[in-house]
């Protein structure tokens, strides 16, 4: 369901995307990225089908909502007539204050929802994210709650200009992703097998919540139905190559037995 904003706040004055703040009609704040961000309308679409991906799989993920901006919301503020906002539906992530993306200031020991750590690790590798692992700043940590939240899948997939073709390219292969942010989780992950709760959702999830997932995007974001298609197939093919590429993550975590590695 779409939401209408009700008012412009300011720019989030971080972010590639260059996202703005906005109070929408639920009286809520959201951090709005724009069709005409520099990216293409592509990273709204995978913003969203991450979104609904990522709570399948009952992951910790900012809530995200497509933000209805109208001609006149747009008129009255110079900064939005400046880089050309159109009127129609863009995509807002529900604005968390505190968060924070410096891990080095928190301490993890206190962080109440950790154990979904592992569940992200799978969750990148099933839907191709390569921009978390290298970079702390798509993982917001909620110091009032205690909580880890996933934000930021513009990079997901292939990227804001992912087609049919690409998706087709890649359904039987899978790229490892390892580095500093799910470094920092290893001391915290530290059941047999972490990984295998997150793993066998994945393998489980149905040809109809994928569709469900994809599906009802705003005409306006531009993407094809055949290159939807293309991204169905290719998430449900990847379902079967996440436990295999997990094998290899496994590797990265010392604290884990031996016997469940056979
Ligand atoms: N829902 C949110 N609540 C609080 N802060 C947020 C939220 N969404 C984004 N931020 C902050 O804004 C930054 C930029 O947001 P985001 O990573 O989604 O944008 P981006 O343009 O894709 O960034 P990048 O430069 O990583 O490509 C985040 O690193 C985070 O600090
Ligand atoms: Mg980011």
């Amino acid at each position: 369901m779409n939401i209408l904003a009700v008012q412009y706040i300011r720019p989030m004055e971080q972010g590639w995307s260059l996202p703005h703040l906005f109070k929408c009609e639920d009286g809520q704040t959201y951090v709005v990225k724009f069709i005409n961000n520099q990216s293409g309308s592509g990273i709204l679409a995978n913003e969203l089908i991450a979104y609904r991906l990522g709570n399948l799989l009952g992951l910790p993920i900012a809530p995200y909502r497509i933000i209805q901006i109208t001609r006149d919301l747009v008129d009255m503020f110079p900064v939005l007539k400046s880089l050309d906002i159109p009127a129609g539906l863009h995509l807002g992530s529900l604005y968390f204050e505190q968060g924070t993306t410096s891990f080095e200031e928190v301490n993890l020991a206190l962080c109440k929802n950790l154990y979904h750590a592992a569940g992200m690790i799978v969750f990148d590798h099933w839907i191709n994210n390569w921009d978390r692992h290298i970079a702390e700043s798509n993982l917001l940590y909620l110091p009032d709650q205690r909580k880890i939240l996933m934000i930021d899948h513009s990079d997901a997939f292939f990227g804001p200009d992912w087609d049919k073709e690409e998706c087709m390219d890649d359904v039987n292969r899978m790229d490892i992703f390892w580095g500093p942010l799910y470094e920092m989780f290893v001391p915290y992950i530290d059941s047999p097998d972490p990984f295998g709760h997150y793993v066998s959702l994945v393998e489980r999830v149905s040809e109809k919540a994928v569709i469900e997932a994809v599906k009802g995007l705003p005409r306006q974001w531009k993407i094809s139905r055949e290159d939807v298609t293309g991204l169905i197939d290719f998430l449900l093919c990847r379902r079967k190559l996440v436990r295999g590429a997990l094998e290899e993550v496994r590797d990265n975590f010392p604290i884990w037995t031996q016997e469940d590695h056979d």
